[in-house]
């Protein structure tokens, strides 16, 4: 994937392409974040989006500039050090969030990880890995560009998202995941604002709604919460996958998910 993102999911494409339909119209993805399973399927017509701004330009510009997306950010990461990382998210904060330098910082930071502040600023520390941060030529940009053609991305809410969906469509849905710890109330951060438990409430009633047209794959961990919640009488795949379910280190444990989907 071009960018690292918290709760990736390249391995369903990877292990699980036989729960992926091959029939549909539209392919949606209301929580793109890496879009590795847009990578991975490659559907010929999709609508993707995310409710970062950030990461949507910079799948904007991946489709539109390739090459100059990656000869600028290529550039950056050949010249990478802390001090140079920390004056490139201060203007990434102040003046100047390209895609570039989205990138660069995304591909250099702690983990991989996107996290803001109250402030709506980037805070992720730099990484300690000292090199291979950059492991594309431009020929991969050029492919992923090339997937992009047919595609609309747009920065939205995933509730307007879905308001486009219509029969024969088949959507995927990876919202951010229910906390283990302190009794499943916190979900997870990618930006200043946090996707709420009334979020996920009203999201699976749409869900439900939905699935009298669509087809709907939804992943996230394998909790009683999760189970009660979304889709009760659809079809239930537990997997064992590691997961990131904080953004140290140490948090990186293995945890099961689960796959929900109702065709
Ligand atoms: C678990 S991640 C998706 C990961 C993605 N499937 C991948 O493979 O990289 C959840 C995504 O939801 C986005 N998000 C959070 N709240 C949202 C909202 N209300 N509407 C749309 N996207 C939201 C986050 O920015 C994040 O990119």
């Amino acid at each position: 994937m071009i960018i690292k993102w918290a709760g990736g999911k390249k391995w369903i494409p990877l292990k699980y392409n036989h729960i992926l339909p091959n029939k549909y119209n539209t392919y949606f993805e209301p929580f793109l974040g890496s879009g590795a399973v847009f990578f991975g399927l490659q559907p010929k017509r999709s609508s993707l989006s995310d409710v970062n701004e950030r990461l949507i330009n910079l799948f904007l510009e991946l489709k539109e500039n390739p090459e100059e997306l990656f000869n600028k950010t290529y550039k950056l990461i050949s010249s990478h050090s802390d001090s140079q990382y920390y004056e490139i998210r201060d203007k990434f904060n102040t003046s100047d969030p390209s895609p570039a330098n989205f990138l660069y910082l995304n591909r250099t930071c702690f983990n991989g990880v996107y996290r803001e502040n109250t402030k709506g600023e980037f805070n992720v520390p730099a990484g300690r890995r000292k090199s291979s941060f950059f492991p594309f030529i431009l020929q991969d940009f050029l492919d992923f560009s090339g997937s992009l053609q047919n595609s609309q991305l747009n920065c939205m809410n995933c509730f307007e998202a879905l308001n486009s969906a219509q029969e024969g469509d088949f959507i995927f849905v990876d919202p951010p995941y229910l906390k283990k710890e302190n009794n499943y109330e916190s979900f997870r951060k990618y930006g200043k604002d946090v996707f709420t438990r009334k979020d996920l409430i009203e999201l699976a009633e749409l869900l439900e709604h939905l699935s009298s047209k669509c087809k709907i794959l939804i992943s996230n961990f394998d909790l009683l919460d999760v189970k009660e919640l979304f889709g009760k009488n659809w079809n239930k795949q537990s997997v064992e996958q590691m997961s990131y379910i904080s953004g140290k280190g140490k948090g990186r444990k293995p945890m099961n998910e689960i796959l929900i989907y109702n065709y």
